[in-house]
């Protein structure tokens, strides 16, 4: 076991994360609890400007929001001098909320509504990511509407099969993000032609996950031969080139991913031939890193509730949150690890079944080995930074956990827990329900 970041077994056998002791963590705040490693999130934010501004001219790397959103987030991405990626009105509100500098917002949505493209235009987004043809005219004449020239790339499907979940590949012709490159063309010329428009380039975004450095390079031969044969057409070449995010992160011990330098030392020189072989010129490189920015700097605090043996089958253990904190394991058979953080170093000499608190078979990691465990302890799930508290629901009306920023012995509450006051804050009772 080879914990990331800042955490490790102290002299109690907990588990400490942060230079907090996650059991004391759990006491103080309650559980279920997201706890966020600043140290490692901050780590990684520097590797991906030092791995890539070290290989390529121009670089610029923007967080993608929708695996980690809250305006404490914003404000420690914004100074690392990272831009950030948002993609619904709820993520643009809150960067704007965290004073986030506009001009680093790219603005994604493969169905951005016409409120959400105002919206954007209006707070002076540095882009937006046009994601299908309709939408050329959407954001060009809302930009005149306004008086505004926009930055803007066009998303193009550059027909890439990641080999990931079905649900997080995006990279192939069959899918709803992105224009095909049979339309791209078609779609140049008419952004080029808008006033309000300032076409900078091509976007693309493969995958999720990945792990096989080599679809990159695909997507990178792929985007430029898309370019060059766009200008042999339209005499129009890119400045600009976002490759989305997509690497992958490690969720069970045995997962080996690459790293960012890996991922940086197959971009820069694919990228490089690949303009060199085109007589296109270098663009400025954008990424958008969701996951492998926040992943494994995040883990959850439960607390063990039921422990049922089933003789000869299987012991479920039962924590007090479940598929409202973590749905992925429910939606993408996700795998996951646990340590028992008030027994982090005790032999594992059981196999056991992690269960939620919902009412249907919410199973969040199967057959796990880990120390005999009795109601009251302490589980650590890693790895659940990205895609966790972003994805979590109100499912049975569990309020959303809280989340927790730890730094050098400092833990900071950057999203309080909801309490079942918020659950009914929104609900209204029509006059008639009133008659008892
Ligand atoms: N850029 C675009 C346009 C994206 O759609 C995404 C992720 C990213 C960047 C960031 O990708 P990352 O570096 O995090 O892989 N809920 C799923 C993941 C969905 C990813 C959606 N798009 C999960 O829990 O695995």
């Amino acid at each position: 076991m080879e914990l990331p970041g800042t955490q490790k077994i102290n002299g109690k056998s907990h588990l400490e994360i942060g230079g907090c002791d996650a059991v004391e963590l759990a006491e103080r705040f309650g559980t279920p609890l997201y706890v966020l490693d600043e140290a490692l999130i901050r780590q990684r934010c520097r590797d991906y400007l030092r791995e890539f501004r070290s290989r390529w001219p121009e670089v610029f790397i923007a967080f993608a929001g929708k695996a980690f959103m809250s305006t404490a987030l914003c404000r420690l991405v914004e100074q690392e001098g990272l831009g950030l990626d948002v993609s619904s009105l709820g993520e643009l509100h809150t960067a704007l909320t965290a004073e986030f500098p506009a001009e680093k917002l790219v603005v994604h949505g493969n169905n951005k509504s016409e409120e959400e493209i105002e919206a954007a235009l209006s707070a002076g987004a540095g882009w937006v990511v046009i994601d299908s043809l309709p939408e050329i005219e959407l954001v060009g004449e809302c930009a005149q509407r306004l008086g505004r020239r926009q930055k803007v790339l066009l998303r193009i499907t550059p027909g890439v099969d990641t080999h990931t979940h079905d649900s997080i590949k995006t990279g192939d012709f069959d899918t709803k993000f992105g224009i095909l490159p049979i339309h791209a063309p078609q779609a140049v010329r008419q952004a080029t032609a808008m006033p309000g428009l300032d076409l900078r380039g091509y976007h693309c975004h493969i995958g999720s996950q990945l792990f096989f450095l080599e679809h990159y390079r695909a997507a990178i031969e792929a985007m430029t031969r898309i370019a060059a044969d766009i200008r042999a057409e339209t005499e129009y070449a890119p400045q600009e080139l976002n490759l989305g995010g997509g690497l992958g992160i490690r969720y069970q011990w045995s997962d080996r991913p690459p790293t960012v330098a890996d991922l940086a030392e197959v971009i820069c020189p694919a990228l490089a031939a690949e303009c060199e072989r085109y007589d296109l010129p270098k663009p400025l490189l954008m990424l958008e890193p969701g996951r492998s920015i926040v992943g494994d700097a995040g883990i959850t605090l439960y607390r063990v509730g039921v422990v049922k043996e089933i003789p000869g089958v299987r012991t479920y253990v039962a924590v007090d949150g479940g598929m409202s904190d973590n749905p992925r394991p429910a939606l993408y058979g996700a795998r996951y690890e646990v340590i028992v953080a008030n027994k982090a170093e005790a032999e594992p000499t059981m196999v056991v079944t992690v269960a939620g608190k919902h009412c249907e078979t919410d199973t969040l990691i199967r057959d796990v080995k880990i120390p005999p465990v009795e109601r009251g302890d302490i589980l650590a799930v890693p790895s659940t930074g990205a895609y966790t508290y972003s994805m979590a629901s109100n499912y049975n009306r569990l309020p959303k956990p809280a989340v927790v920023l730890v730094s050098e012995g400092q833990a900071d509450l950057i999203v309080r827990r909801q309490t079942v006051e918020d659950l009914v804050a929104q609900d209204l009772i029509p006059e008639r329900l009133n008659r008892r």
